[in-house]
Order: C-alpha cells, then structure tokens, then sequence
C-alpha cells in the first residue's frame, strides 16, 4: 500500500462539496469586486522565488521544494501565488494597459513545512493582486473584499490586525534601531532570534516564543518610525477602513513571514484556531516588480489558506449547504427494462433532469434503498409490465403520493413536476 506523501491531503466527497461551495462564494465576491482570474503555472524558476520572496525568509532558506529539471534547470514547486503573479504580470505586458490591474487566482501551495492542524505541505490559497496603485483606498478595498467573503460565510469574531512596516526611506533607520535593541536583550532571546538579529531583525518580532515576547513588548516600534509618505498613507488606510465599517486593531510587531512587503501588512486571524490561527493576510509590495523585473509598479494583496478557512466555518459549527440529492430513481425489474431506462436515463440528462438508474443488480427492494440514500425526490419502478402497458407509477418521495404517467412522455411531465 502506497500512502499520499505526508502533509498533503486527499480531499473527498462529502468534502469537496464544501470546498466547490467555498470556491463558489469567493467568486461571486471577486466578481463583485470585479477582479478577474489568473492562472499561472504550479513551478517556476527558482530565482524567481529567491529573489522574490527573499533569501533570509524561512520560505526560502528551508521550504522550498526545489528539484532541477532533465535539462538541468533549478525548478521550485510555487510556495505562493504574488511572486508568479507579479512575474506574469510583467512577461506578459500588463502594465501597457489601463490600470489598475484586479486579479484573483485559487490553487494548491507547496511548503517543506512540519505539518500539523491547519498547516500542511500542499495547502491551498485563495488571493488577489492588484496592481497599478498606491492609492490607500486600494489597500482598504483588498482589505475588505476578504472581510465580505468572511462576512458571506457567515463568519464571526474574526480579529483584523494592520501595520505599516515602512519602505526602503524609513526602514533602514528603523532596523539599525531594532537592532542595537535586540543587540542589548541578546542574552533573552530563543537561539534562533539571537541569529535573526543581523540577518533578518524584522522577523524577530514576530517569534511566539514566551521569553522573546517580553523583549518584543518593549522593542522600538516601526509605526512610530515612519517617514512622511509613509505614515500618511497608514493614517489614510486608517481612515479609509473606518468610513466603511471596518474594524481593525494596529499590531506594530506584525511583519509577515514574506520580505517583499512595503507599507501596509494585515492578518485575519481567529484565536479558536490555535497555533496556525491566520486565515488570510497579506500587503503591499511596492518593490516587487522592481526586484523581479526592474519596473517600478506598485501592487498589493493577499492570500488565504483554504483548509484553514474550512477549520474555522467547523469550529464556529457554520454548516455549508451541500445539495445531496437526484431528482428521479429509475427502479427497474429485470433485463429489459433495464436496457429500456438506461436510454431514458440519458433522455433525463438531456433535459438537465438528475436522474440514477441501479448498476448492482440489486433487488426491487435494494434499489429503493439506493434511491432513499441518494436523497431522490421521485422513483419510477419499471418492469416487463410497465413497457407493455406504456404507463408507470411515479411516487414522490416527500409526500408519499403516486401518480401514473406515460412512459412516452415522462421525460416532460418529471421536467413540469420538479
Ligand atoms: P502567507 O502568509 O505566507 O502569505 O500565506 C497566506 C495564507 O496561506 C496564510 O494566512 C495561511 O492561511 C495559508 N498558509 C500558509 N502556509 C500554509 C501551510 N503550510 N498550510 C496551510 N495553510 C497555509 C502569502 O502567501 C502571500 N503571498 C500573501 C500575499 C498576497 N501578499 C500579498 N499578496
């Protein structure tokens, strides 16, 4: 027996029914506010990652499922969706044309990470890019298209944490300041933060680790050094999310696990999750198509992991309506009737009538319990009698009342009774 590779997940029937009706409802609020499909490939060059989201990130330096391909290129399977975006985006000339530009795109994620509840190596995203704009107003709208997807679910007690993380005029100052402090409290730091501080101080703020924390609490805070540009565009996305009601608390220790972000950065997280409780978070990335393909067009967006959005609906008991039932059980008795509703079967079909038909060789009885399993509205039971006679009994199954029809024409008359 071959087992699925571990950290990846076969996803079934009755499951699937809930992740189409998922996928179906961020549609519909993608569409709303008119944001369009991409679609780009599952790999990628490597470099375009590495540069993309960053060497120093744990994406990168420990994550990646990296393999060279027959000619001997560095392939990586994608870890996120904004790199490639961005990186199609630009081959294909996008920027030629009106912008902004509003993506969306839904796919399977790849990272070598240890998996555990709500974090998994093949994971899915759902996500958006926009690009074109530095407009806060932008930031607020990627903020609340995520926000109505959660309200449409029906989701509750969400937390909406904002920051502004600076940009390339005010974050060196910045880490030259978080760095002398976190050089001071070195001796309290996890071991993996004391090596954080001169490769990648950002991320330091960002470690749960209990005896970090409390060095965190008192580090020097990236929203109170912030350039001009830069706090009035945080003070406007402020603004902007507060005309259309949307509540959010400023976290200056949030930073992203991602290097790429400039100004705004934001999580969605809900605390029943437990230790993998972001649903969805995301940014700007001004400097991203600069770093990929040296154009300077601003973007930003976010991505939300699936599974995680299904373990939250479980935990807040939010049942998904998943239509499981067929219109018509054709019951039959014996060969040739069977051969006869196999045609009529189709004729159903044709009509866009859901219609089940026995391949088991079950009993009369036995059939009638298949089409109580699959939920059917109506059964037709049809034998050697019933093509003789032209006529057959359909029962509703709701209501228990019977009525005779024609076979010649039951096509039409199911298609008026349902
Ligand atoms: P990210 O925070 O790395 O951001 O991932 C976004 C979401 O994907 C997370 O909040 C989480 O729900 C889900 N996720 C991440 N890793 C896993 C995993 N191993 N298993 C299950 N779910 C996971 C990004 O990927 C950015 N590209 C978001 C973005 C878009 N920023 C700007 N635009």
């Amino acid at each position: 027996m071959i087992n699925a590779p571990r950290g990846t997940n076969d996803i079934l029937p009755p499951e699937s029914a809930k992740w189409n009706y998922i996928e179906s409802k961020a549609k519909y609020i993608f569409d709303l506010y008119n944001y369009d499909e991409i679609r780009t490939p599952i790999f990628e060059y490597t470099e375009l990652f590495q540069r993309g989201i960053g060497e120093a990130t744990d994406i990168v330096e420990k994550e990646m499922y990296t393999f060279e391909d027959k000619s001997g290129r560095s392939l990586t399977l994608r870890p996120e969706g904004t790199a490639s975006v961005v990186r199609s985006f630009l081959e294909n000339k996008i920027y030629g044309q009106a912008q902004p530009t509003k993506y969306f795109y839904i796919g399977p994620m790849f990272r070598y990470e240890r998996p555990q509840a709500g974090r998994y190596r093949q994971f899915y995203q759902l996500g958006v890019e926009v690009f074109g704009t530095q407009d806060p107003m932008v930031d607020a709208e990627v903020i609340a298209v995520g926000m109505r997807y959660m309200d449409i679910l029906g989701l509750k007690d969400l937390q909406l944490y904002i920051n502004s993380i600076g940009c390339p005029e005010c974050r060196p100052q910045y880490l030259e300041n978080l760095t002398e402090y976190l050089k001071e409290n070195k001796e309290d730091l996890c071991n993996d933060c004391k090596n954080r501080i001169d490769k990648n101080p950002l991320r330091v703020l960002d470690c749960k680790n209990k005896s970090c924390q409390t060095v965190i609490k008192n580090a020097p805070k990236i929203t109170e050094h912030l350039c001009e540009e830069c706090e009035t565009h945080f003070n406007s996305l402020q603004k902007n999310l507060k005309s259309i009601n949307i509540e959010y608390k400023i976290d200056p220790t949030l930073v992203r696990g991602l290097d790429y972000y400039t100004k705004t950065a934001f999580e969605v997280k809900y605390e029943g999750l437990g230790a993998q409780d972001t649903i969805f978070g995301g940014g700007r990335y001004d400097k991203l198509a600069d770093e990929i393909g040296s154009k300077d067009i601003p973007g930003i967006g976010f991505a939300l992991g699936i599974e995680r959005l299904l373990l939250t609906l479980d935990k807040q008991e939010i049942e998904i309506p998943i239509d499981k039932s067929i219109d018509i059980y054709l019951t039959t008795i014996g060969k040739k009737a069977k051969i006869s509703c196999f045609e009529l079967l189709e004729e159903f079909r044709k009509k866009g009538i859901k219609a089940e038909i026995d391949y088991q060789d079950r009993s009369v009885g036995g059939q009638m319990k298949s089409a109580d399993r699959m939920n059917a509205t109506y059964t037709v039971i049809i034998g050697e009698n019933e093509l003789e006679s032209g006529k057959a009994t359909v029962r509703n199954m709701k209501n228990g009342e019977e009525q005779e029809i024609k076979l010649e024409s039951i096509v039409e008359s199911i298609e008026k009774m349902i």
